[in-house]
């Protein structure tokens, strides 16, 4: 298969990093996964204004132009034929001796990027998972998508452990996301999910799954919900590129409310779905 190293598509075997990368010693670097949906990128302009973003508010300059970087991972999708799967692009700061300031300006950002062919998760989708409640203990600028996922790791691995899909992160008793998802709930017919601050990552699922509440009418209230109250909620769903709309249907081994994907997330998934195919 074929990997987009900085503005060249090589074969996997071709590509070369350094031991010094920064990416690789310090998480110093931003990313983005990116849907393909039938041949083609779902979201890509989203996604791509966020990665430049991200890129921004860590001082890294990309060095190209948004047309420029969308049309490389076009080619790169069309050179590897995916027809059902997802893209994953980084850039690090490049590599440099090890030390902890910014190398000079003469030092080149380093982009890799390469596809996957993956199935959408429809059966988990239609029967629901479980989720386990763990402390968020990640730094303050969640809305960064960057390399340094030691926080959400630990968090999915606690998860993992408990036979659990994903991990509910709280600080406290503010519900903020998951450990790679947006958390929602649904009680009495409104839709509760954490406004966009520094402390979740502004999903670009999240934002078309607000759309999909408008087009459904679905009235959306952005405030944390409280952990202490979450059996509370008639519905609870996660969101992510990857995981689409996901009915969360157990938390800490106990049921929301029947155990089943709820109605309202049924409607939402199919107005998803609507965008999608
Ligand atoms: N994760 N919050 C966190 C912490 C995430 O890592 C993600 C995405 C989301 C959902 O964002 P979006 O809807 O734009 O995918 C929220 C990706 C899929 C990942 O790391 O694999």
């Amino acid at each position: 298969t074929w990997v987009l190293w900085n503005d060249r598509l090589v074969k996997d075997e071709d590509i070369h990093l350094s031991k010094e990368d920064r990416g690789y010693q310090f998480g110093d670097g931003i990313y983005e996964v990116i849907r393909i949906y039938d041949g083609s990128m779902f979201t890509a302009t989203e996604h791509i204004n966020r990665f430049y973003n991200s890129a921004d508010q860590i001082k890294l300059i990309v060095p190209f132009t948004k047309d420029v970087f969308h049309k490389m991972l076009y080619d790169l999708i069309e050179a590897n034929e995916v027809v059902s799967g997802q893209v994953y692009v980084q850039i690090t700061r490049g590599a440099s001796p090890r030390q902890h300031q910014f190398p000079t300006n003469m030092v080149e950002p380093v982009l890799t990027a390469y596809t996957k062919e993956v199935e959408r998760p429809v059966s988990q989708m239609a029967n629901g998972v479980s989720a386990k409640t763990v402390e968020d203990i990640r730094w303050l600028r969640c809305d960064i998508k960057s390399l340094n996922l030691l926080g959400n790791v630990m968090a999915k691995q606690e998860a993992h452990e408990a036979g659990c899909f994903e991990a509910l992160l709280h600080r406290g008793d503010s519900i903020t996301e998951g450990s790679s998802s947006n958390m929602y709930g649904i009680k009495d017919g409104v839709l509760y999910t954490h406004p966009v601050t520094n402390l979740i990552l502004n999903g670009i699922t999240r934002s078309v799954i607000l759309d999909c509440c408008k087009e459904i009418g679905l009235p959306v209230v952005e405030e944390p919900m409280s952990l202490k109250t979450i059996f509370a909620n008639d519905e609870f769903f996660m969101s992510s590129t990857t995981a689409e709309i996901m009915p969360i249907v157990m938390i800490d081994g106990k049921k929301v409310a029947e155990g089943l994907p709820g109605d309202w997330t049924k409607k939402l998934q199919t107005a998803l779905e609507a965008k999608i195919l």
